[in-house]
């Protein structure tokens, strides 16, 4: 899939800026607080309706303004595209698509496939289990557009069972409200299996993409694993199983969660678990040995997301390329040539291949405006 064009009003720093992409690889330029990652992350947002940088809506609307948008044309094998993101300083998102409001957040997710490479990727092997989560389900949610709304309904769930023990602190210990609590129960369990599931389809897939290019980058002497742990047991994949295995769990719990007043139960406390030559990732090596990880994460994306969608993706490189020591930028550059559109920032041109800067399209980013290169 490629993206001609993008359009951006009001968003961030940006008051009305069209942009057109003329190559498959687009380096932005400019110094630190100009608008580059905010350009990626509009295109993010076409593609997740999520930011990694987790921004509340106000905050991607310009300062005194009250509505931004976001506009592109994409073309696919299937035709061209033209999405809509609006966004409301006080207010719900609205998506279009084809010129057409579209109701249901899923039917807009999918169109686009776009995955994000930054410096915050790092905390995927040393930050805490959330960061693997909200990670996952990104990438769930492009692999299977309906993940969005199974994920949603698990939070909605969850959040009234989380009110509903809060509320009854005092008297779940009479047990006079168990009833209404195992109603809770089962809605936790009927969701959250169906996050569970998709979770662990996922990474099965994954995995062994990201183990192979992880070998490939680190030349064969380290070994990546990665594991699904479920918070909830997982024999099998069988929904009867995994819901039966959620309920016995929330049972043995019980008294522990009227305790603390929350669920302790289900996939909101699901791991991810990283190693390397069986080392939790996060004690092993050095920053260069964990950037390699990560690197073999996304270019796994890639490749689990074009299985799947049956067309490239887009890459989103912010800032990290000039991170990647040389052998490994000419890895990555390797494995997506000209068929993954790229759009890359940088603050200088000077850490990157000459040969590949002549074929890449160059644009300088200054303070919320796009200027070509006049060359
Ligand atoms: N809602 C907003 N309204 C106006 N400016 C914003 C808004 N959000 C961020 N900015 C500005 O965007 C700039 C940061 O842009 P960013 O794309 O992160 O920079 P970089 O070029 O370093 O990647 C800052 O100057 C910040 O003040
Ligand atoms: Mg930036």
């Amino acid at each position: 899939m490629y993206l001609n064009t993008l359009n951006l009003r009001q968003f961030r720093n940006y008051q009305d800026q069209k942009v057109e992409f003329t190559a498959a690889k687009t380096i932005l330029v400019g110094n630190n607080a100009q608008g580059k990652s905010n350009l990626l992350e509009a295109v993010e947002l076409l593609a997740t309706l999520r930011s990694h940088r987790i921004s509340r809506d106000r905050d991607l609307v310009q300062e005194g303004e009250a509505v931004a948008q976001i506009n592109a044309t994409l073309e696919r094998q299937t035709g061209v595209s033209d999405l809509t993101l609006t966004l409301r300083r006080n207010g719900r998102r609205s998506v279009a698509l084809n010129g057409e409001s579209i109701r249901r957040q899923m039917d807009f997710l999918g169109v686009l496939n776009a995955v994000q490479f930054s410096s915050l990727d790092l905390e995927l092997v040393r930050g805490g289990p959330e960061g693997r989560r909200n990670w996952l389900d990104t990438l769930l949610i492009q692999l299977e557009p309906v993940y969005a709304h199974i994920f949603q309904q698990y939070n909605h769930v969850l959040r009234q069972r989380n009110a509903f023990l809060k509320r009854h602190i005092e008297t779940l210990y009479a047990t006079s409200l168990d009833s209404e609590l195992a109603v809770w129960d089962a809605q936790l369990a009927t969701t959250g299996t169906r996050v569970i599931r998709r979770r662990d389809r996922a990474i099965q897939r994954l995995a062994p993409i990201a183990t192979a290019w992880h070998a490939s980058i680190s030349g064969s002497t380290e070994h990546l694993q990665i594991k699904y742990v479920p918070n909830i047991p997982l024999e099998d994949n069988h929904p009867e199983q995994v819901e039966q295995a959620f309920l016995a769990k929330i049972q043995q719990r019980a008294i522990a969660e009227i305790h603390q007043g929350t669920t302790l139960v289900g996939p909101h406390r699901d791991e991810i678990e990283l190693t390397i030559n069986q080392t939790p990732a996060r004690q092993y090596g050095s920053q260069g040995q964990q950037r390699t990880l990560v690197l073999a994460l996304k270019l796994a994306e890639l490749q689990l997301i074009e299985e799947v969608v049956k067309e490239p993706p887009l890459l989103l490189l912010d800032d990290v390329l000039a991170e990647l020591d040389l052998s490994r930028q000419n890895q990555l550059l390797d494995a997506i040539q000209d068929r993954f559109q790229t759009l890359i920032t940088t603050t200088h041109l000077g850490s990157f291949d000459s040969q590949w800067l002549k074929s890449s399209q160059i644009l300088f980013v200054k303070a919320g405006e796009i200027i070509r290169h006049l060359s």
